[in-house]
């Protein structure tokens, strides 16, 4: 290689850097947010005398100086001298008058520049978009997770502990008004709790944070007709992209993809409204897809639909899991669907219940039956079998149960 690009290639930066840079200036910001609340908190304090002046004093230095550093890194000039750079290399390359050089040097500017300008606007929004690691391989540890919509209300949900491992499905079952929704909207953080924490990829969920822990999420919810907003599909799919600043460039490519994976591609330019329930659902899932989200919720997503709609979600979220790169929570009526689960979740009363395998939680039947739970028609059928002396293992479906049954 050149001399002139090994030179450059030494200190260029890069999309990582960019991102390193809002996780610290993201950092600053809440410190100084919270050194600034404990300031004038203990100003109120001092005040009425409850303080002394020396604590006051301590609690003043400690802001000014999150403050002076938070200004200094706003200050970063590393992303101008990395543009000044490729500004330079671009230079040198036209006096080479190697056709290629040049070529390679443009592209250099082009990145050079497009990260110069994604830090002004980082600065100005205090590093928020920032994307958080994934320090830990549970997706969600959820601990002593309590919640009430009011004071005097009971609580909706009480001391909920689970954890969920990035790649698995695990649904989440329970009798209406047992806690599923509140703790989805805890999850997504629509609510946020009274006690207890929730850690995504082992990164705490705090007010501070939210935008990015939310990055790490999707939901589809039950009613297909409310989750659009575009007046095509292509423009839904588009929407959130658009509130993400995805570069236009890219974001026909990922929506043909996004499409694709729900088998709907081919109605890009439809309108909406003109699409049956479960194409509906199909495109709000392809509008989550297209964002990306490790994790995606689906809140009883299946349930205004038709069978055939129904068994098309269901294929779905199990193509999803077989990716193994979403964890997929699917909160259900449909005891069928937990067959398909890693996992399953039976919420009672607010709280967690029983959590295992579909095997483990069907094998006490009048357990779910105490809980208004129906049986999947498939465990019924394993039961009835069971009741005759037919001895049969778990099948995941019924094709898998005739299989067995035929081999005796
Ligand atoms: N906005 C709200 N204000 C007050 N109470 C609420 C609110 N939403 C839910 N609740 C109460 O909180 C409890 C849990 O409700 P939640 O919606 O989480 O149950 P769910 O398991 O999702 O039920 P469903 O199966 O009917 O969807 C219930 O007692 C419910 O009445
Ligand atoms: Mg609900």
């Amino acid at each position: 290689m050149k001399k002139l690009f090994t030179e450059f290639y030494k200190t260029n930066l890069n999309d990582q850097d960019l991102n390193e840079f809002k996780i610290i200036l993201n950092k600053f910001y809440i410190e100084t947010t919270e050194k600034s609340n404990t300031f004038y908190a203990l100003k109120d304090k001092y005040a009425n005398r409850q303080i002394t002046k020396e604590e006051l004093q301590k609690a003043r230095l400690e802001y000014r100086a999150v403050k002076n550093e938070f200004a200094k890194v706003t200050q970063n000039n590393a992303f101008k001298i990395n543009l000044n750079n490729a500004r330079n290399l671009l230079k040198a390359a036209k006096k080479t008058k190697a056709a290629i050089d040049i070529q390679k040097a443009q592209e250099e500017y082009v990145i050079a520049k497009h990260l110069y300008d994604e830090a002004k606007l980082v600065i100005k929004e205090k590093g928020r978009g920032a994307s958080l690691a994934k320090v830990s391989e549970n997706a969600l540890e959820v601990r002593h997770l309590s919640f009430k919509y009011s004071p005097d209300f009971p609580y909706a949900l009480k001391d909920v502990n689970f954890d969920i491992k990035h790649g698995e499905y695990v649904t989440i079952i329970g009798h209406n008004g047992s806690g599923k929704s509140t703790l989805s909207k805890l999850l997504i953080g629509v609510l946020s709790a009274e006690e207890g924490d929730i850690k995504v990829f082992g990164n705490l969920m705090t007010k501070n944070n939210l935008d990015q822990i939310r990055r790490f999420l999707g939901i589809v919810f039950q009613n297909p007709d409310n989750q659009f907003i575009g007046s095509t599909v292509e423009a839904d799919i588009a929407f959130g992209l658009e509130n993400k600043r995805v570069n236009p460039e890219d974001m026909r490519e990922i929506i043909i993809e996004a499409a694709s994976k729900v088998r709907m591609e081919n109605f890009l330019d439809k309108e909406p409204l003109n699409l049956s329930g479960g194409q509906k659902q199909r495109v709000a899932i392809a509008s989550t897809l297209a964002l990306n989200p490790d994790i995606i919720i689906f809140d009883e997503a299946t349930s205004m639909l038709d069978p055939k709609g129904n068994r098309e979600i269901k294929e779905i979220m199990v193509e999803l899991r077989n990716t193994g790169l979403k964890t997929i929570i699917s909160i259900t009526h449909d005891m069928d669907e937990i067959l398909n689960a890693d996992k399953v979740i039976v919420m009672n009363g607010g709280r967690l219940e029983k959590m295992g395998t579909p095997e483990e939680i069907l094998k006490d039947k009048e357990y779910l039956r105490s809980r208004h739970l129906d049986i999947p028609f498939l465990a019924t059928v394993e039961e009835a079998l069971e009741n005759v002396g037919v001895k049969v293992q778990h099948s995941k479906n019924m094709d898998e149960l005739v299989k067995q049954i035929c081999k005796k």
